[in-house]
């Protein structure tokens, strides 16, 4: 058959492909071994780590739907970035975006600083010489998050991918805010590809799992080698459970999209919102490029609260139908706040650098009824309305025209302290990295050295101890 299109790839991924018995939806296979059919002749399956039915049916799914011809399932989307970067030595460099998810970013710096796994250059792919801050770098990989989390920039794959080609660099996009039915990264010239399957591809918020997606047969291989030798293989159940959410992915993805779309309609008339992110806006710096690369602008919508930050316990506490929690992509509309939840991880140097002010909010936008969605969030508005007015604060303030246009813009206000990180995955907030600018504009981290000191204080931070 020729190359299917993804509503088939995704309705029929595992579908009657059963050697046993004929199952139409296929299996589980929860053992951790098989038996050999005799001495030195190994069958099909050995050793769950290595390989298992349930994580290969999944991964063949995900490498047709994303172009790729290996992939590999791994057990979060934090071991998929670290198989990635097992391509690296200590003498190559990594490019990353300024901004990006906060746990890549942690991982990314602390991997250079504190092991010297590689040396890091974070480059803004926003600013006008890019390519030339990359091509100074000279390296060996370059990181891609588009849209990015949680500020939905626009990066150009295919002007990205012109550049590594040049200097012979692995290209790798994280494409989890969209999912291969928005974004084809390997398609428009990427390596690898990325993906928390704990979000989109499983739609669902009940595992956590990744994805790397490698392009080329022989580089899927020896990340393959990896992911057994380090053990970040993931679980059977995981990918049966993702095997049975990627199936719906395309309706999900579609009526994601559909409330996003009308809940930027309603944020656009909302006073109490000062900036919208949102890439589907015609006003939003990457929205041509978006228009290009993607097949839609997915569910995923960032605003600016138009009042004091200490006016956001007042509108999440009155929400009913979003719920504040970390993650996104699941079927239910979540909320959150990346300073203190899922960009906790960054400094407030870096989370000012990548434009994450005090009063950002993250929505990922579920499939309920779009008008339940709205009217949770004008009531939460009114809400924080009638407290500024109960507090009897001047915030009358005039959101004009300029002030209501998108802006990837650092905000004004500095960003919060970061002191109260909400989660065990965003609970590294103290972290000592002191990233340099060097003569051209790129932040160059791998010379910095951590001392004793700082490494103590760390293993001293109550919010650590999961890390130890
Ligand atoms: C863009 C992006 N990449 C990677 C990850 C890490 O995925 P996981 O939480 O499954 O480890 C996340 C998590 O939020 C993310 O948003």
């Amino acid at each position: 058959m020729s190359q299917r299109h993804s509503a088939t790839i995704t309705a029929r991924a595992g579908i009657a492909q059963d050697p046993a018995y004929g199952a139409v939806t296929p299996p589980l296979y929860l053992s951790s071994t098989f038996a050999l059919p005799a001495f030195k002749q190994p069958g099909r399956y050995d050793y769950s780590r290595s390989n298992n039915p349930n994580r290969d049916l999944l991964g063949d799914a995900l490498a047709e739907l994303e172009g790729g011809a290996r992939a590999i399932v791994t057990n979060t989307g934090m071991s998929a970035c670290l198989l990635a970067l097992q391509l690296l030595t200590p003498a190559d460099t990594l490019v990353i975006p300024h901004d990006c998810y906060g746990g890549s970013y942690r991982l990314f710096l602390n991997l250079a600083q504190r092991k010297q796994a590689f040396k890091l250059v974070i480059v803004n792919f926003l600013k006008d010489d890019w390519a030339a801050q990359v091509q100074a770098a000279a390296p060996k990989m370059i990181w891609v998050e588009t849209p990015s989390n949680p500020l939905l920039q626009i990066t150009d794959i295919v002007a990205v991918a012109a550049v590594s080609r040049a200097l012979s660099a692995y290209l790798v996009v994280d494409n989890t805010f969209l999912s291969p039915i928005l974004q084809n990264p390997i398609a428009l010239g990427a390596d690898l590809v990325v993906h928390s399957t704990t979000k989109y591809l499983n739609g669902h918020s009940d595992i956590v799992g990744g994805a790397l997606i490698c392009k080329d047969a022989a580089i899927g291989d020896e990340l393959k080698w990896w992911a057994n030798c380090l053990g970040v293989t993931g679980s059977a159940f995981d990918a049966h459970q993702t095997l049975r959410g990627l199936r719906t992915l395309l309706p999900r993805i579609k009526a994601h999209e559909r409330n996003a779309a009308a809940v930027v309609a309603f944020l656009q008339q909302e006073p109490l919102v000062a900036q919208l992110y949102y890439p589907g806006l015609a006003s939003h710096p990457g929205h041509q490029i978006a228009k290009t690369q993607q097949q839609g602008f997915g569910g995923m919508v960032s605003f600016d609260l138009a009042a004091d930050a200490t006016y956001l316990p007042v509108f999440f506490a009155a929400l009913q139908c979003f719920t504040l929690a970390q993650s996104l992509g699941g079927i239910e509309s979540l909320i959150c706040h990346p300073g203190t939840m899922t960009h906790a991880s960054m400094d407030a140097a870096a989370q000012a650098t990548a434009g994450i002010g005090p009063t950002l909010i993250r929505l990922s936008v579920g499939i309920e009824d779009e008008r339940d969605l709205i009217a949770d969030l004008a009531q939460a508005f009114a809400a924080v309305r009638a407290a500024i007015a109960k507090s009897g604060e001047d915030v009358g303030r005039d959101h004009t025209a300029s002030q209501k246009t998108l802006s990837h813009e650092t905000p004004s206000k500095p960003p919060i302290a970061v002191s109260a990180p909400v989660a065990e995955h965003a609970a590294v907030a103290t972290e000592p990295v002191q990233p340099r600018r060097s003569g051209n504009g790129s932040i160059v981290v791998h010379d910095t050295q951590v001392t004793d000191d700082s490494t103590a204080s760390w293993h001293n931070n109550p919010a650590l101890c999961a890390f130890w």
